[in-house]
């Protein structure tokens, strides 16, 4: 078929290795992402035939080529702030729809969102009792809380009392009111349980839980059902199986066919086509055989694995292919005991300036980095 790849996503960097090493050479740390892997994940997500409309949640990676590359698959975006609203206003067609769905988001962050052709979410009370004047004679769509949150980590579960996110559902009757009151129509429903989740189960329970919603409120003619399609990280974890997830969305879609639905996943698209580069700067020894090995980048430039225990895959470019005889603990130049990319990694016996490359840094990498230490934030090539 078109665009298929032998090796899996994930591992697309394996016949770039000349490229890379080329790349890292030139400067490190950097991020390079494959344009290709990510086109053949719009073009999965198009297999979907119960969804009308895929946004792309643009907070998982901001590269304007990724966000152009991605119009032109038909993908439509999801933003959270005037900063990202901004970035995709200039790098889309403007026929490429945009959902606005912040969440604790000023006033001025609606009057700015507005302005624009996005459609916009509110996921509290607050905007529609207390700004109700803004959204006089707007669509808008309403998140709401379905009481329960799904996903990779704690930090990234969006439901119940425990988190931030919106409207529980016996507030939505208030909401309703609210919203008649400014003369704001409410035509869809968004939920999004959290990030990185595996079984595709999951949205078709979202999804018929809205449509009951839905039904009951009448105005609805919208259900987004989220983001948070998840791709296996550790070795060994399943991947999501796109044929079981249209099976569960088409079900639901033949019980509820009077609705449209979108779906907003970030990772997804993005997360495999990206990876980090950075070259080996010391080697220490501690103990009877613990081994350091340090990168020229760390927390700032990917903070997954410190903030979420995330596990990404750790390999030697440089000595890539030859036996993995030695067991390190990969850190960072930060000064903080958390500035680890990896712990318990076995890798060929590494030198210094030897290129490391961490993978699956294509989602929440660049965007999340920062200039902790004044350290230099890794700059971004996209291979087309
Ligand atoms: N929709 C909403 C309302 C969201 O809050 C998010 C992610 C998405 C969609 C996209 O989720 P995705 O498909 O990418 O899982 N920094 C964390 C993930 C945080 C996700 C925040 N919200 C990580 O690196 O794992």
């Amino acid at each position: 078929g078109t665009g298929e790849q032998v090796l899996p996503p994930a591992q697309w960097w394996q016949a770039e290795r000349p490229k890379l090493l080329e790349l890292a050479q030139e400067r490190t740390p950097r991020y390079v992402y494959n344009l290709p892997t990510i086109r053949a994940q719009a073009r999965r997500l198009k297999t979907l035939s119960a969804i009308d409309r895929v946004h792309y949640a643009v907070k998982a990676n901001t590269h304007p080529g990724i966000l152009k590359a991605l119009a032109e698959e038909g993908m439509a975006f999801e933003c959270v702030s005037p900063g990202e609203l901004a970035v995709v206003q200039a790098a889309v067609p403007e026929t490429a729809p945009i959902l606005f769905t912040p969440n604790f988001a000023a006033r001025r962050d609606f009057v700015a969102a507005l302005a624009t052709r996005a459609t916009i979410g509110i996921d509290a009370l607050h905007p529609i009792e207390h700004w109700g004047d803004l959204f006089a004679g707007r669509d808008i769509m309403l998140r709401v809380d379905l009481g329960r949150g799904l996903g990779h980590h704690e930090k990234v579960r969006t439901g119940g009392t425990g988190s931030k996110f919106g409207v529980p559902i016996e507030h939505i009757d208030r909401f309703l009111r609210l919203a008649d009151a400014a003369g704001a129509r409410v035509i869809g429903l968004h939920a999004h349980l959290g990030s990185g989740i595996l079984d595709a189960a999951h949205w078709g329970e979202v999804y018929s839980q809205l449509a009951a919603l839905a039904e009951r409120i009448g105005s609805i003619s919208i259900l987004n059902i989220g983001g948070g399609l998840g791709v296996p990280s550790h070795p060994g974890e399943t991947p999501l199986d796109m044929s079981a997830l249209d099976r569960v969305l088409k079900s639901v879609r033949q019980a509820y066919p009077q609705f449209q639905v979108w779906m907003e996943p970030g990772r997804f698209l993005v997360a495999d086509a990206g990876v980090l580069l950075a070259r080996v700067t010391q080697d220490k020894e501690k103990g009877a055989n613990v081994r350091y090995l340090g990168l020229d980048t760390g927390m700032n430039s990917l903070i997954r694995p410190a903030l979420y225990d995330a596990w990404h895959e750790i390999a030697n470019l440089t000595r890539f292919g030859e036996p993995a005889t030695t067991m390190y603990q990969i850190v960072g130049p930060i000064c903080e005991s958390g500035d680890v990319l990896g712990s318990d990694r076995r890798l060929p016996e590494s030198k210094e300036d030897d290129v490391i490359l961490i993978g699956q840094g294509g989602a929440y990498g660049a965007v999340m980095s920062s200039r902790y230490n004044l350290r230099d934030e890794a700059d971004e090539v996209l291979l087309p």
